[in-house]
């Protein structure tokens, strides 16, 4: 397995090079992969496991999912069954539902995990916070995790990489096996994590910077150009849109030295000053939202939302809210004059 210097920290990196599908299809020639739950994920996945050649079915219940995995293919009574046949005919379980109803009805799926049997997930959630979730496997089966570091949308576009862990090695074959389905879901490069290194980076981070953080500082920014008399072309231009359309897959190609090289000397010597304010701005913040995960907090307030009757109409109504905002609504402005 390669060792990648990461800026000075060592860590081990398997790429197709080292684990082909070829490797990926002979680890699991003996299993039926049951995917549960047909949701962004469980559709990227079985999709990408399906045509790499694997054993695959799906369980889901009954409604649009289900709709959606009958319309891609999968044929009910063949490849696509209720939750718990799904559960009985597979070998390894992927629980792929939502975070929330992972823990609803794993009352009603434990009893299918039995000796030699494998329980995969796509993220630490479950078992990390199992004092909340209450899932907690049996001690005779193998429990890994292989999770895609992206939405499932582009899982089956053109793979992402991923983590895996292990959290049950009952076989010895735990490893093999997390890594063979991490390939096997299109995978671009694997990274070896923990179960809690994994949520608690993960949650950190779509709170953070991915998504949460980048917003409030958006919010911030446009608000504060607003109050100072600039057009809501003129604010959303300066915080978004150039951010995202322009600077972001600059970032991406070429690293943040290259972008502060290649900016105006006005621009460089301002926003390398400016770095250090923001960044000294919002580190309590960042500590404080560590803290908040780490101590489960942030999960009881996930599996609270997400498990109240109209979670789905406050949802809605929260985001309306948000593109109904002068900020969005300018944005949506903006991206139509990109196509006159
Ligand atoms: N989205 C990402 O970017 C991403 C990335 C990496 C890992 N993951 C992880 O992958 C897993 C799946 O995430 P996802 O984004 O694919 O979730 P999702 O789209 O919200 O999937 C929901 C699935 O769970 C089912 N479900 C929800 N509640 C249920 C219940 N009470 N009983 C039975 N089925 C229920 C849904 O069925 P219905 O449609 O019938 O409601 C649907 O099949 C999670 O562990 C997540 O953390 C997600």
């Amino acid at each position: 397995m390669p060792k990648i210097n990461f800026g000075g920290t060592i860590e081990r990196v398997i790429t197709r090079k080292e684990f082909p599908l070829k490797k990926a299809r002979q680890v699991l020639k003996n299993e039926t992969i049951a995917i549960i739950g047909y949701g962004v994920q469980g559709q990227a996945q079985s999709l990408n496991l399906k045509d790499n050649g694997f054993n695959v079915i799906v369980g889901q219940r009954k409604g649009k999912s289900w709709g959606k995995a009958k319309k891609d293919g999968w044929a009910p009574a063949k490849n696509l069954f209720s939750i718990k046949k799904a559960c009985q005919k597979g070998t390894i379980i992927c629980y792929t539902l939502s975070d929330a109803g992972q823990k609803k009805i794993w009352g009603k799926i434990k009893k299918y995990l039995t000796k030699g049997k494998t329980l995969s997930f796509a993220h630490g959630f479950s078992i990390v916070y199992q004092d909340q979730t209450e899932v907690i496997p049996p001690e005779d089966i193998d429990v890994i995790m292989a999770a895609p570091k992206g939405p499932g949308i582009l899982v089956r576009e053109k793979g992402v990489g991923a983590s895996y862990a292990i959290y049950q090695d009952v076989t010895g074959k735990a490893k093999q096996k997390a890594l063979a389905l991490c390939m096997g879901i299109n995978s671009t490069c694997i990274y070896e994590t923990t179960f809690k290194k994994e949520v608690y980076g993960d949650l950190t981070g779509e709170r953070g910077v991915l998504v949460g953080a980048m917003a409030g500082l958006m919010e911030a920014q446009y608000n504060e150009l607003r109050k100072r008399g600039h057009t809501p072309s003129e604010a959303f231009n300066e915080t978004v849109e150039e951010a995202t359309r322009n600077l972001i897959p600059l970032i991406d190609k070429n690293g943040m030295e290259w972008m502060f090289a290649n900016c105006s000397t006005t621009a460089q010597r301002g926003a390398l000053d400016w770095r250090h304010e923001f960044r000294k701005a919002v580190e309590p913040v960042f500590k404080r939202l560590y803290d908040s995960v780490e101590s489960g907090h942030e999960t009881k307030i996930v599996l609270k939302a997400n498990s109240s009757p109209n979670y789905r109409s406050k949802l809605a109504k929260e985001l309306k809210e948000l593109g109904d905002s002068e900020m969005w609504k300018a944005g949506k402005a903006v991206r139509q004059l990109r196509y006159l």
